[in-house]
């Protein structure tokens, strides 16, 4: 197969920077260009302090430091760095749909589209199109007709190479993956290019690790891998509150059953419900998919892990409620943590939001410390939602860049996310600057219920 020496990839984000980080840091040899739309995303990529990188993952500051200027670059020049390239990776956003038909349920594909149109007039020289971002099956036959109708009379082969990499653990995934997907057409092209790509891979990942797949199999794959781990999150979640009516204790019960090597240790935290920009954008899609072939038992089945976790969101909020006699209003509750998971700055589908809006709704004061989340992104978040005015969002949540002063004065303190720093606060000091009684619900089942108990916290853990 041919050598790749030149790699673009569109799009910056959460996938774009960290998988193209270290692409260009175990290919030395090969220039990787990642580019995007927006300026100020790209500006901070460069930015001389690479701890100043948009996204935050534990060691990736490292890895760009090493790469960067080297043979990583960040640039708005799209169209150059489309020209240049032999291989172009696409990795924008695929969000659910706002508008139209399929609204609130289908992956919105404008994106995917623009960059398709956009590759098919700069392109001069053949082209192998990567498909990383997430897309629904059989996207690959649209941006196949696409550039084959519109370019250059280029040759373009379109492969789908899904990431699994987890936010938190990104770089962790990426040097080490369990497995790297790539779906090709069975043409002889068509394997060339695949094994264009799987050349790229193996300069640090096991060859046995490479699976190749067709373009139909390795789209479907990623849906179905996402649907599989958030459906163990629902599944553990509907049993926590199985668990807090019959004395039994959701942890005992994941360990329990973990342990059966059939079903396996991993993802089987229960907590205040799934977040994250994947699981659920990924299932309603897989759910839409399912309904527009007429399979109305397959979208139902599926659609059950989203009305699951949306149940365990709304019945944290209704605890804290219902716990602090029923009236939350003009009260002061401090959350801990506002990401997703811990290690990430991302919030996107956070928990958090949600639980916040029903107790602002409710005329709750929120005071808000996560380790690493701006104020500007959390008020983003609310105002997102348009529950209310923005005017009101900003008067009745505030951000506190110190977590004791953040609990000071409030009635129930609740945690969102599970920063590990969570477990080794002063948590005499905190519950001494509390109103009493002094509750605290841990939606993450992090600190320790027995400790905090003896302090004298009343204490509300998932499933127990
Ligand atoms: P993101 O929103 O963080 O990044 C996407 C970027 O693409 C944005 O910076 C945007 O400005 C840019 N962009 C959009 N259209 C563009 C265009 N026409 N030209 C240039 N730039 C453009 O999104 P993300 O989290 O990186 O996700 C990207 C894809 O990867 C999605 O399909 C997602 O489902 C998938 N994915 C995400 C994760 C994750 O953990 N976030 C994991 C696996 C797969
Ligand atoms: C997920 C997939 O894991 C990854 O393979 C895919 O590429 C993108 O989507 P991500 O959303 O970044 O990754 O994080 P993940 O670790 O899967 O967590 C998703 C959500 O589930 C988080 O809110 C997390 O807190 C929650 N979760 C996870 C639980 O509540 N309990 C668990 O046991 C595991």
């Amino acid at each position: 197969a041919k050598k790749i020496t030149k790699i673009c990839c569109i799009g910056a984000g959460y996938v774009g920077g960290p998988t193209m980080a270290v692409i260009a840091q175990k290919c030395p040899g090969i220039q990787v260009t990642v580019v995007d739309l927006n300026q100020a995303r790209i500006a901070a990529w460069n930015d001389p302090d690479t701890e100043n990188i948009p996204v935050y993952e534990p060691g990736l500051s490292a890895v760009v430091a090493e790469a960067r200027g080297r043979n990583l670059f960040f640039s708005t020049n799209v169209d150059e760095a489309i020209a240049e390239a032999e291989m172009i990776f696409i990795s924008v956003n695929t969000p659910t749909k706002t508008y139209g038909t399929g609204k609130g349920m289908a992956a919105d594909l404008k994106y995917i589209e623009l960059c398709a149109r956009q590759i098919a007039r700069v392109s001069k020289t053949d082209k192998i199109i990567v498909e990383k971002s997430t897309l629904p099956v059989r996207t690959a036959e649209a941006v196949k007709s696409i550039l084959q109708n519109t370019g250059n009379n280029v040759q373009f082969q379109i492969l789908s190479n899904p990431e699994f990499l987890a936010e938190g653990t990104a770089v962790e995934d990426l040097h080490a993956p369990d497995r790297i997907l790539i779906g090709g057409d069975p043409t002889e092209e068509g394997q060339e290019a695949l094994q264009a790509l799987v050349d790229v891979y193996a300069n640090w990942v096991p060859r046995e690790k490479i699976l190749t797949t067709n373009l139909w199999s390795s789209e479907l794959s990623k849906l179905t891998a996402n649907a599989f781990l958030a459906q163990r999150v629902s599944s553990i979640n509907a049993l926590s509150e199985l668990c807090e009516h019959t004395g039994a204790d959701v942890f005992e019960v994941a360990r329990s059953i973990g342990t059966d090597s059939r079903i396996g240790p991993k993802f089987l935290n229960a907590s205040v419900g799934f977040g994250g920009s994947c699981f659920q954008k990924d299932i309603l899609n897989l759910v839409y998919i399912a309904r527009s072939y007429g399979l109305q038992q397959v979208a139902d089945y599926w659609e059950q892990v989203i009305i699951m976790n949306d149940h365990q969101k709304r019945r944290f909020g209704t605890k804290i409620v219902r716990t602090l006699y029923n009236t939350v209003s003009g009260k002061k509750i401090a959350f801990l943590g506002w990401a997703f998971k811990k290690d990430t700055n991302d919030t996107r589908e956070s928990a958090a939001i949600y639980v916040a809006d029903d107790l602002l709704n409710e005329q709750a004061n929120i005071a808000v410390y996560d380790p690493k989340v701006t104020a500007d992104q959390i008020q983003g978040d609310l105002n997102y939602l348009h529950s209310r005015s923005e005017a009101e969002n900003s008067a009745l949540v505030t951000a506190v860049t110190d977590p004791y002063e953040c609990c000071k004065g409030a009635h129930a303190i609740a945690i969102m996310t599970e920063w590990d720093e969570f477990k080794t606060y002063d948590w005499e000091r905190i519950y001494a600057n509390m109103t009493k009684p002094a509750f605290l619900f841990d939606g993450r089942n992090v600190v320790d219920r027995k400790k905090l108990s003896d302090i004298g916290f009343k204490v509300y853990s998932i499933g127990k």
